[in-house]
């Protein structure tokens, strides 16, 4: 182990290639991630985005000893994810979700005392530890109903409460407010920063990039296996997007006008939306390009009821960056 690491999480090289054979018996390699060098400070939340399939599942899974990398090293806590995984494994919480990773003839707080005890949990602190966990995740009312009755917001609740259960020091989250109905996830959306605040470190996977903007100290977006952007929300949307933004509005509009815009020389997408009576129409140009006056010509003058520029959101940047 480093002494005195100041990250909580490092990898460095990371690679991993899954082989499979096909039913007609050809063997297929996916590369699912390629090289992936990350330091996350610990006390942070970090957030890992990308499209379906970029890998960051996979990442997650090694980090927290589930799987074997093919290629490079990583540390949790300064502890080695293969040398010393079972260190690794005291130290960490995972809330991978889904429908798997409980006995479904088991209630929910039967399958917590079970991972309580699988985890070491002292026995005389077990019922106030798991009773503590079922009422943060909301689920107290449901914790003697059989887990193959729970919806699956349900089981995503009771995987939160099991990520949780051990008071870990590095929380490793896979979409974890997917299915969640709209207070379960903004209920877990607050505890994050409570986690931060106790010292944990959060990584974190999402496809809400509202959730990462708002949540995250520093993100990194793979895709294919590769990181293409590592920083801050703001220098994701700055530096790594390399697109302005000017959003019009407009009380008329005709169906050739995104074709018409897209083929202006620094206008790399149009894309419009209805916004009250009115439409809304969002340009994305080439960073530092002054066109405003070209769009206003070619939209036409008269049509437009207001126009300003500004930077992108994480999800406009978040577009331009995976294209
Ligand atoms: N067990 C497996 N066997 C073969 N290929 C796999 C396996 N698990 C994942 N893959 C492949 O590895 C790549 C990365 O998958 P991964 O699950 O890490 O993506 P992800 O970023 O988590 O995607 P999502 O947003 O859909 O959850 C994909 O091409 C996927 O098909
Ligand atoms: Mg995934």
């Amino acid at each position: 182990m480093t002494e005195n690491n100041e990250y909580a999480v490092e990898c460095e090289g990371l690679g991993r290639v899954y082989r499979s054979r096909s039913l007609l018996g050809q063997s297929r390699e996916t590369v699912a991630l390629q090289d992936l060098n990350l330091q996350i400070p610990k006390g942070t939340v970090f957030g890992v985005l990308g499209p379906n399939g970029a890998g960051k599942t996979t990442t997650i899974r090694i980090l927290s000893t589930l799987l074997s990398a093919t290629t490079g090293t990583a540390r949790v806590l300064g502890y080695d994810v293969v040398k010393e995984g079972r260190e690794v494994r005291k130290n960490i919480g995972i809330i991978l979700g889904g429908d798997r990773g409980f006995y479904g003839r088991l209630t929910g707080k039967e399958n917590l005392r079970y991972f309580a005890a699988l985890n070491h949990i002292k026995p005389r602190d077990t019922d106030r530890i798991i009773d503590d966990s079922l009422a943060q995740a909301g689920l107290a009312d449901q914790q003697k109903t059989l887990v193959e009755q729970y919806s699956r917001g349900m089981k995503q609740r009771l995987h939160v409460a099991r990520g949780l259960l051990t008071d870990p020091g590095v929380v490793f989250m896979d979409e974890p407010t997917l299915g969640l109905d709209p207070l379960g996830a903004q209920e877990l959306r607050q505890r994050i920063p409570a986690l931060v605040g106790q010292g944990k470190t959060v990584l974190l996977t999402t496809h809400y990039m509202f959730e990462a903007d708002s949540l995250c100290s520093r993100i990194a977006i793979i895709n294919k296996g590769k990181l293409v952007a590592l920083g801050t929300p703001a220098e994701i949307k700055r530096n790594f997007s390399s697109i302005g933004v000017i959003e019009l509005t407009l009380n008329q509009t005709r169906p050739s006008l995104q074709e018409e815009l897209t083929g202006l020389d620094g206008v790399k997408r149009a894309t419009t939306s209805a916004d009250g009576v009115y439409q809304k129409l969002t340009v994305h140009v080439v960073a530092g390009a002054d066109l405003s006056d070209k769009i206003a010509e070619v939209v036409g003058k008269d049509h437009i009821e207001n126009m300003v520029a500004r930077d992108p959101t994480l999800e406009e940047a978040y577009l331009e960056i995976i294209d």
